[in-house]
Formats: C-alpha cells, sequence, structure tokens
C-alpha cells in the first residue's frame, strides 16, 4: 500500500519542494509557495478563470514566456478529492457521477452538479449533465479518448473563422507541442488478435525540434489491456469499416475504424489530465493558483477594458487586477454564464436581470451543439469482459496486483474500446429527406464522418452474461441548445438547454444508423458469437416511426457540448470572439475552451482544445 500511497500522493500539496536537475539559471521554488494565501487584493499581467483542460495550458505557456500568471479555480485537487477514480483508467468509464439520471450520485468536491432543463423533444425529463470542478477541469473526470479532426473539418474551421493557422498543416504544431506518444506495450497487451499499425509520428515536437515521439506535457497511448469481448466487436466492424494503418491522429477518420488511444500515462497506466501542465509551471515558473476560487465577474476599467476579476474563496472576496489580459476558460457552461453576469451578452438578456451592458452581444449562449449517444446491443454469453473480471470477487487481489505492481491488466482498461467513424453510406442515404442530405452536404467537408460507432462491452450483473454494444454517436447535431442566467448572481447554475433532437434531421441521421449497427451485428463474425435476441432496440421495434421512437427515450449526451461561445468572423452572425479568443466589442479579454468551438467537432475534443489553447497562449505571447 505505501507504494500505492507514494504514487497517488498529492503533488504540490505534499510534495514540499522539487529540486531540478538540469536547470541551473533559476533558483529552486517551493511548490507551496505557488498557492497564494487567499483575501488580499492582488494584480497579476494574466488572469486566467478556470484551471481546467484549456485553462492550465494557456496558464503554463503566459508564466513560461515570464509573464506573472494568476489561475483563479473553483475547485481543488482531484487527486484528493475523487480517491483514485480520477486516476485508474477503468474508473473513467465507470465512475458514478457520470450518470445522467436526475438522482445521480452526487460527487460535490468534483462535480458542478449541473441540471439540464426537461428535453421536451427527447426524454421529456432533466438529465445530469456532468462537468469537472477541479483542477484539471473535464480533463479529470472524462473518459479518456485522444482522438483528433479530419483536416477538411480543419479547412472549414480556418475559412470560417478568416485564419489559415487553423488548417491542418499549421495546427500540427501545437498538438505535438501539447502530447508525448508511446507506442502500444504489446507484450502487456496479450492479445495478438487486436494488434494494429499506427501513425508515430503524430506527437514529434516541432519539425525543427529533436524529433522523436514527442515533449509535450499530455501523455497519448494505447490501453494495457484489451477487453477480450471487443475484439469480437471490433471484428465485426472491422469487416464492415477497414482498420485504418495509421489511427485517428493524422488528419483522416472517415471510412476508417482503430482501437482509440488514450490521455493515460503507460508506465502506471495513470490517468494524464490538464494538470500535467500545472506540476511543469509549479516547477518552472511563477505561476499562482487560487484554488477553491469562484470568479464572481470580471470588472472593466470604466469603459470597454476588462482589468480585473472579483473572486470569492469559499465567501472571502477580494480582487485580483490584470495588468494585461483576462483570459477566460470555465468551460461551455460557466463562461457564457460569467460573460452574461459581467455585462457581455444579450442585451435583453441582461436587462432583464439588472446587468449594466458592456457589450450586447446576442451570440453569448446561443449555438450550443450537443451530441447525443444512441447504441444497438446483444448478449454475447460467456465470452468474459472486463467488468466482469473485475466484478468477481476471486479476482479481486490478482486485479489488483497487476494494476498496482506492473501497471497492467483490466483495471487499465481505457475509453472508448473498438471505434470507427463514417458518413451515412450511401445505400442508406437514401432513405434522408432531401433537406437533411442537403444539410450534411452543406454543412460538412467531403471527409468529416457523420456518425462515430464505438464497440464495447459490459457484464450483465442478473444474468452474469456478457451485453456487446455499439455505441452510436451523432457528430454533427443540427438542433441547437442555449444556455442562459438566472439571475445576476454567479452562484446561481447556468440554465441548459442541449436542445436534444428538436431538429428532425437529427433523428433521420440516428435512425439510419441504428440500421447501420445492424449491419455490423449481422457481419459473419458477430452473428457466430451473439445469443438471444437483440436487446436493444429489440427485434419487434424496426419500422422509421419505432426506431425514432426509440433514439428520444434512450438517448443521452457524450459530454462534448460547444460553441456557446462560438469563433467567427463578425459578431453580427452570432460570433463571441475572433480567431484569436478576443471577444467582440471589448477589448483585454480572451474566452478559450470548449465554448468557442465553431462546430461541434466529428472527435471526442480534448485533443483538439490542448491544441487550440497551445494555439491561443502562442497568440498572446507574441501579441497577436
Ligand atoms: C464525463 C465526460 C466524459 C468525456 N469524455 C471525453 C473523452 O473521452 N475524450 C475527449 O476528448 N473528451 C471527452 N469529454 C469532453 C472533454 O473532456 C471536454 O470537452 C473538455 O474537457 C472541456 O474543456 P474546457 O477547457 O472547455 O472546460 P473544463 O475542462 O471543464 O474546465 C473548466 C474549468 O473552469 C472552472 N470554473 C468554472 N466556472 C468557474 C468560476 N466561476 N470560477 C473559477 N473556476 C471556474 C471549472 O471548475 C473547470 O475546472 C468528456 C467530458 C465529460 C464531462
Ligand atoms: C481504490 O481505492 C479504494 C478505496 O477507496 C480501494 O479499495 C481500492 O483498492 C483502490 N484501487 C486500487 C487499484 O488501488
Ligand atoms: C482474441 O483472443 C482472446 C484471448 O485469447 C479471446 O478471448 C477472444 O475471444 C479472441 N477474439 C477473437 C475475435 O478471436
Ligand atoms: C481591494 O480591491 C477592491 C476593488 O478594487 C477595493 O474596493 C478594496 O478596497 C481593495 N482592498 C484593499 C485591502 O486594498
Ligand atoms: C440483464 O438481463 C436481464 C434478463 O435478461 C434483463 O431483464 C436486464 O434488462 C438486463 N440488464 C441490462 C442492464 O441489460
Ligand atoms: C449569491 O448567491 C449566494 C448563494 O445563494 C448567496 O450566498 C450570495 O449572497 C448571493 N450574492 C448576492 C450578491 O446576492
Ligand atoms: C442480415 O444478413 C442477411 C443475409 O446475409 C440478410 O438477409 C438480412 O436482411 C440481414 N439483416 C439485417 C438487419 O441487415
Ligand atoms: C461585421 O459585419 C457588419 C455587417 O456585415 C459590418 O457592418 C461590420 O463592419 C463588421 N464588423 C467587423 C468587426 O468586421
Amino acid at each position: 500500500m505505501t507504494i500505492l500511497w507514494s504514487r497517488l500522493v498529492l503533488w504540490g500539496v505534499f510534495t514540499l519542494t522539487f529540486t531540478r536537475t538540469n536547470c541551473t539559471t533559476r533558483r529552486r521554488r517551493l511548490a507551496s509557495s505557488a498557492y497564494p494565501i487567499p483575501g488580499f487584493n492582488a494584480t497579476y499581467d494574466y488572469i486566467v478563470i478556470g484551471g481546467g483542460t484549456a485553462g492550465l495550458p494557456v496558464a503554463a505557456r503566459l508564466a513560461e514566456s515570464g509573464a506573472s500568471v494568476a489561475v483563479v479555480e473553483a475547485g481543488g485537487f482531484y487527486e484528493v478529492d475523487n480517491g483514485n477514480y480520477s486516476i485508474i483508467p477503468w474508473y473513467a468509464v465507470t465512475m458514478p457521477l457520470l450518470s445522467d439520471a436526475p438522482d445521480y450520485a452526487r460527487q460535490p468536491l468534483m462535480d458542478w452538479d449541473l441540471l439540464t432543463v426537461p428535453q421536451v423533444s427527447a426524454r421529456g425529463q432533466t438529465a445530469h449533465y456532468p462537468a469537472g470542478k477541479t483542477l484539471g477541469g473535464s480533463s479529470a473526470h472524462n473518459t479518456l479518448a485522444y482522438i483528433r479532426i479530419p483536416k477538411g473539418t480543419h479547412q472549414r474551421w480556418a475559412d470560417g473563422v478568416g485564419d489559415e493557422v487553423y488548417e491542418w498543416e499549421n495546427m500540427l504544431r501545437y498538438y505535438r507541442r501539447s502530447c508525448t506518444l508511446h507506442a502500444p506495450d504489446w507484450g502487456k497487451r496479450k492479445m495478438p488478435n487486436a494488434s494494429f499499425e499506427f501513425d508515430g509520428s503524430i506527437c514529434d515536437s516541432d519539425p525543427k525540434g529533436k524529433g522523436g515521439r514527442g515533449e509535450g506535457p499530455i501523455q497519448v497511448s494505447w490501453s494495457n489491456w484489451v477487453d477480450p469481448a471487443t475484439t469480437w466487436l471490433a471484428r465485426g466492424i472491422q469487416s464492415v469499416i477497414p482498420m485504418s494503418k495509421e489511427g485517428f491522429n493524422s488528419g483522416k477518420t472517415e471510412g476508417t475504424s482503430a482501437w482509440s488511444s488514450c490521455t493515460v500515462n503507460p508506465k502506471w497506466a495513470e490517468r494524464s489530465s490538464a494538470t500535467e501542465y500545472l506540476k511543469g509551471a509549479i516547477e518552472d515558473t511563477e505561476i499562482m493558483v487560487y484554488h477553491h476560487t469562484q470568479a464572481l465577474r470580471i470588472g472593466f476599467d470604466g469603459g470597454k477594458k476588462a482589468d480585473s476579476v472579483r473572486v470569492s474563496t469559499q465567501g472571502l472576496e477580494y480582487t485580483l487586477t490584470a495588468g494585461k489580459e483576462v483570459i477566460l476558460s470555465a468551460g461551455v457552461f460557466h463562461s457564457p454564464q460569467l460573460l452574461m453576469v459581467s455585462g457581455i451578452g444579450p442585451k435583453s438578456v441582461l436587462s432583464s436581470h439588472g446587468i449594466p451592458v458592456i457589450a450586447d452581444l446576442p451570440g453569448v449562449g446561443q449555438g450550443m451543439q450537443d451530441q447525443v449517444v444512441s447504441q444497438v446491443s446483444w448478449g454475447l454469453g460467456t465470452i468474459p469482459t472486463t467488468s466482469g473480471l473485475i466484478r468477481n470477487p476471486a479476482n479481486r487481489e490478482k486485479i489488483l496486483r497487476q494494476y498496482l505492481d506492473h501497471g497492467e491488466g483490466p483495471l487499465t482498461f481505457a475509453a472508448g474500446g473498438y471505434i470507427s467513424f463514417e458518413k451515412v453510406p450511401s445505400s442508406l442515404r437514401a432513405g434522408l429527406s432531401q433537406r437533411t442530405r442537403d444539410l450534411l452536404d452543406t454543412a460538412l467537408s467531403p471527409d468529416w464522418p457523420e456518425v462515430e460507432y464505438i464497440g464495447n462491452a459490459v457484464v450483465n450483473f442478473t444474468t452474469g452474461e456478457t451485453t456487446g454494444i455499439i455505441g452510436i454517436i451523432l457528430l454533427h447535431p443540427f438542433s441547437r441548445g442555449k444556455v442562459t442566467i438566472s439571475s445576476a448572481n454567479i452562484s446561481d447554475p447556468p440554465v441548459i438547454d442541449p436542445g436534444w433532437l428538436t431538429d428532425p434531421a437529427d433523428g433521420e441521421i440516428l435512425i439510419t444508423a441504428i440500421k447501420r449497427a445492424r449491419q455490423f451485428w449481422n457481419t459473419s463474425a458477430l452473428t457466430s458469437v451473439k445469443t438471444g435476441p437483440e436487446l436493444q432496440p429489440g427485434a419487434q421495434v424496426v419500422s422509421d416511426a419505432d426506431l425514432l421512437r426509440y433514439i428520444k427515450n434512450a438517448c443521452t449526451t457524450i459530454w462534448h457540448a460547444s460553441g456557446t461561445c462560438r469563433m467567427g468572423k463578425n459578431s453580427s452572425d452570432g460570433a463571441v470572439v475572433d480567431s484569436k479568443g478576443r471577444v467582440f466589442g471589448v477589448s483585454g479579454l480572451r474566452v478559450v475552451d470548449a465554448s468557442v468551438l465553431p462546430f461541434a467537432l466529428p472527435t471526442h475534443p480534448t485533443s483538439v482544445i490542448y491544441a487550440l489553447a497551445e494555439k491561443i497562449a502562442e497568440d498572446i505571447i507574441l501579441g497577436r
């Protein structure tokens, strides 16, 4: 146990000093000196609101450039606050706080306790929407998948916001700067029938740098374990959508399938979150971290320049002044909320809550896109699956020792399983209405997938048998949701309406996707092992009307909400920030996080958010 304890020990709180071995120019810094005593007004060059997936990379890069930087984070340290759930990959997909049920198991130290408004076009009821309240933000409890977006998506991004840096070739250096790639450990995976090829250059540092596997803070790898039942789902999917030879991180995903890479440090198989950036910055810079501290509102200089942040550490209020800029990285729900309570947003909303208007920006909180998931499942009899192995008391000690002593075994299984991306194939596309086909063809580039399929397996706790699941993700919802406020007080939660399935195109696309998933289940690989009748939607659910009813009743979120402070060329078309994250109509204020994404990304977004944070940090440092 002492070995475990020393590995999970909270860096920066229990560790009093870092010693530098290869750096002689800087003096030693006490790690504890990175945490200011709350209650005192102070001035920094930059104040970053939100120490999450985007906020920590931005703050760390600014601090590295020599600027003085404060991070204001409402939460604490997940290594303590979430037990071992945020460390061990297996819990990334199973920790109870992920539940969408309105009566979910609360975890107030980690989660913002957000609920959606009732989803009238879908399940009719409210849903819990998890969002990380901790250093690391949602990267501290997400399901670890690391997958980039296609070249054509980057081109649309660049064209849409008028900034060629968003083209694939130009963004590569930011992707690379953010991560280090580890090749699969075939010896630990022990599954020759699940081998694959991959592009090892995806994390190489800048072409002019050292090359090799990269040196960015985020550790990217493949699990040190393969779920046995998922190998069958992989075989079924592969016989319809071929396996990629390079993986999902080299600019092409459409029409291919692969084992997903994930944000795990493979040495001990522990989560690699945005706090990787913080660890480096605490050691190498003068960064200051106000944890357990909520930003209440952004202050202005009497005109339109943001110059301060009013904060509260558990009710103790004080003011941090920004000599240069305020960077807002509070995430897709809280960034628009904080803008609105600070006087930036739709004038009608601000006025109705008595908030003085600094800038009338109609787009704030609008345009939310939220990808929904559905699934098709069958029994897989007694093929072993990870949850079944872990649940069996007879295996407990062995599995624990495999994990703790070698960083291998079922507890290292992360994210996703076997994944594929594609456009609705032509045979099924004919079943879409002309409107839906036109919407898809206009919105998306030729290499931009419309649906993602995820093969995974779980044990049925009642029967002890394995259930195989082909999850279905609608990658480009045409429904739009929104985030607004119920008062001028940041302590009142934002009002979240993801608008699930409010546009009929989304239901149509999902109906074709269910039919496609049934084709995977109908391959010889899967007919040879599946048992019993189809579990979900069920063999009797066949007509489009019945399929739609199933989709509406059973759909939920995959937690990839985006676009509530959308990036664009001009606020008159609903954009909130320009391509460098600068908020229209004011100065000294940027937004950098999932809220600025110009459209739902056809992937799991963290890989892109890290690269985006690197890009905008460089914009700031170079005075752009
Ligand atoms: C359950 C779940 C699973 C997911 N699975 C995956 C996956 O497998 N792969 C993937 O790529 N993506 C996944 N995602 C999506 C991805 O994790 C998010 O899109 C991404 O982390 C969002 O980054 P962000 O910087 O926008 O916000 P966050 O990382 O959430 O950061 C926002 C930060 O701001 C802080 N904050 C908010 N308001 C205030 C305030 N007023 N004052 C101070 N601090 C404040 C929050 O506490 C938080 O730390 C998942 C998300 C969730 C929730
Ligand atoms: C995780 O923590 C729990 C106690 O909360 C403990 O029972 C379990 O063994 C731990 N798991 C590992 C792999 O260390
Ligand atoms: C792959 O090998 C594992 C371990 O031997 C086995 O359990 C699984 O059924 C095999 N999968 C396929 C598709 O052959
Ligand atoms: C802190 O700053 C606020 C806002 O500028 C100011 O009202 C207050 O007097 C300051 N407190 C101290 C102790 O200087
Ligand atoms: C487990 O199997 C039982 C019996 O077939 C079924 O009623 C139940 O819905 C299954 N549970 C899940 C979570 O699929
Ligand atoms: C904001 O709400 C919190 C929590 O309800 C409350 O403690 C605080 O007094 C409110 N602030 C204002 C200015 O009303
Ligand atoms: C499954 O495949 C068989 C023939 O291989 C075909 O007749 C049947 O229609 C298919 N079913 C589905 C749901 O695709
Ligand atoms: C935004 O667009 C409007 C109308 O197209 C135009 O008048 C305005 O100058 C534009 N503003 C900027 C900042 O480009």
